[in-house]
């Protein structure tokens, strides 16, 4: 797909369709949609009076110009209420733009994001927002399908005033890098735990590493054990998959911080001895998706280049049952030292996640930010939409938290406190990997991922439990995978961390 960004006049557009939107409190249309009109003897006005098109969000008004123009359809789109109009509501409008386009079998296309200029925020982030809309609207997971959508955007053009054109040009590259990024992401999380083994998830680790020129670490299970890593082997013992630590490094010239990411890398969690029944068995493909978003992060980083070091740490295992399988009951001495009783096999991925923090510790970063599928208690918390954030560091995640607004990936803090705490001494170690309750079990969880994280360290926790994946589809996501986090991680980095603070 070939993206531009354009500043001419609507009218004199050379494309297949032209899209503009209308806001519901506008009463007459934009200086460039009533041009249009006027050379249209007033089709758009008299379609919009037949059709009642108002503005509301949803209304399309499809207008052909009968080869009186250098394209061959205006398409004035609704865009809703301006009081409501942010960053996501570009990229959900520009998502819908796409769907119709398909529909209409249409690939070239022009978005006039000038008509979306009254949402508040800088013109070049908006033209950025559709940008990501747009591709994140257009993606399928249909290789295994025999009939596959035809369908593909050729190009694009991005439409702002001429003065914002130059910055318009930067941002949008951002966006098509973050959001392909995104549905690479996605890719990886919609392939099945027979395709996506650990051993496989390090082999693309280290095609990424090829392809932006990162060094790859990768630890097989004898070399993990000699590392210590218990925890994380005893989860991984149960599988015939074995499983693999990978490390990959992102390393400019001059960083100005030093920064771990961790993912939660279960390529399928079947609950292991404590096994899941088949309902909740399901989607537990996704139980990798945090590991899969470290590595679209590096993606789009290896693109964007950052001033700032990272880390990307992931434990890939997976969790099934066999004569092998760790059980209920057993006692594990982590990495760090931290004795762990196992009050529940399907308590897997703090395991994993704890040695793998460990292990990030010992690179003395400035900050390190884990992100997993870590528990369903996190989903009946705050919804499938909305991750659940967690930390030691009050400043660092109100910069994740800041970022995710701007990005639409709705996250929500989580308060740990003393009474949890308590919650997880085990009876026979130091640590319990269940909570006393199943009250606060996101929680419980965060603060067992605490006992492996150096105080000193500034450490931000993401649970994407809930919105990792989506049955449903939702905004700009279809159904299944939606490669959240890696527009606000990767912002994060770009935006706060490789700043000056
Ligand atoms: N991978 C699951 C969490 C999960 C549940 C992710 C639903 C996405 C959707 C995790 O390993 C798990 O099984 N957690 C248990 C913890 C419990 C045994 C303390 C859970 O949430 O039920
Ligand atoms: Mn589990
Ligand atoms: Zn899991």
């Amino acid at each position: 797909m070939e993206i531009k960004v354009t500043s001419g006049h609507l009218r004199n557009a050379r494309i297949k369709a032209v899209v503009s939107f209308m806001f519901q409190e506008d009463k007459a249309f934009s200086e460039e949609v009533a041009a249009v009109d006027r050379l249209l003897n007033g089709n758009i006005t008299e379609l919009k009076k037949e059709t009642k098109f108002s503005g509301k969000e949803g209304e399309v008004l499809v207008v052909p110009t009968f080869g009186e123009q250098k394209f061959d359809y205006v398409i004035l789109v609704g865009a809703g209420s301006k009081r409501k109009a942010n960053l996501d509501k570009a990229r959900i409008l520009a998502s819908n733009v796409v769907k119709h386009m398909k529909k209409m079998n249409i690939a070239r296309f022009l978005i006039d994001a000038e008509a979306l200029f009254p949402i508040k925020e800088p013109e070049d982030k908006i033209a950025q927002a559709v940008v990501e809309g747009v591709i994140l609207g257009n993606y399928t997971f249909d290789k295994y399908k025999s009939n596959k959508s035809q369908y593909r955007i050729k190009e694009l053009q991005v439409r702002v005033k001429r003065k914002f054109k130059a910055m318009a040009e930067e941002r949008v590259e951002v966006g098509r890098i973050l959001a392909e990024a995104q549905n690479f992401t996605r890719d990886l999380v919609n392939e099945p735990g027979n395709v996506i083994t650990p051993v496989k998830l390090a082999e693309i680790a280290q095609q990424l590493g090829e392809e932006y020129g990162f060094e790859v670490k990768v630890y097989d299970e004898k070399e993990i054990e000699k590392m210590g890593m218990n925890a994380y082997l005893a989860v991984a013992r149960g599988s015939a998959n074995p499983p693999r630590f990978i490390h990959i490094i992102y390393k400019p010239k001059k960083p100005r911080r030093k920064v771990a990411l961790i993912g939660k890398g279960l390529t399928f969690d079947s609950g292991g001895l404590n096994i899941k029944p088949g309902d909740y068995m399901r989607w537990m493909k996704s139980d990798k998706a945090g590991a899969c978003a470290v590595l679209g992060t590096f993606k789009a980083i290896g693109q964007l280049k950052p001033d700032v070091e990272v880390h990307g740490i992931i434990a890939a295992a997976e969790n099934m049952p066999d004569g092998k399988a760790y059980r209920p009951d057993d006692i594990i001495i982590a990495k760090n030292g931290v004795s762990i009783e196992i009050g529940n096999t399907d308590a897997e991925g703090r395991l994993t996640l704890a040695d793998a923090l460990s292990y990030a510790c010992e690179l003395k970063p400035d900050a390190i930010i884990d992100m997993a599928t870590l528990t369903g208690a996190c989903i009946v918390a705050l919804g499938e939409y909305t991750a659940g954030v967690m930390g030691n560091n009050q400043k660092l995640i109100n910069d994740v938290l800041s970022v995710s607004e701007e990005t639409g990936e709705w996250m929500w803090q989580l308060p740990f406190n003393d009474m949890l705490r308590e919650h997880i001494k085990a009876p026979n170690a130091d640590v319990y990997n269940i909570g006393k309750t199943r009250y606060g079990g996101a929680i419980t969880a965060g603060l067992f991922l605490e006992k492996f994280v150096d105080k000193k360290i500034p450490w931000v926790h993401i649970d994407i439990a809930g919105p990792a994946h989506t049955t449903t589809g939702w905004y700009y996501h279809p159904k299944g995978a939606t490669g959240f986090p890696v527009r606000t991680i990767t912002t994060l980095l770009k935006d706060k961390l490789a700043k000056e603070r």
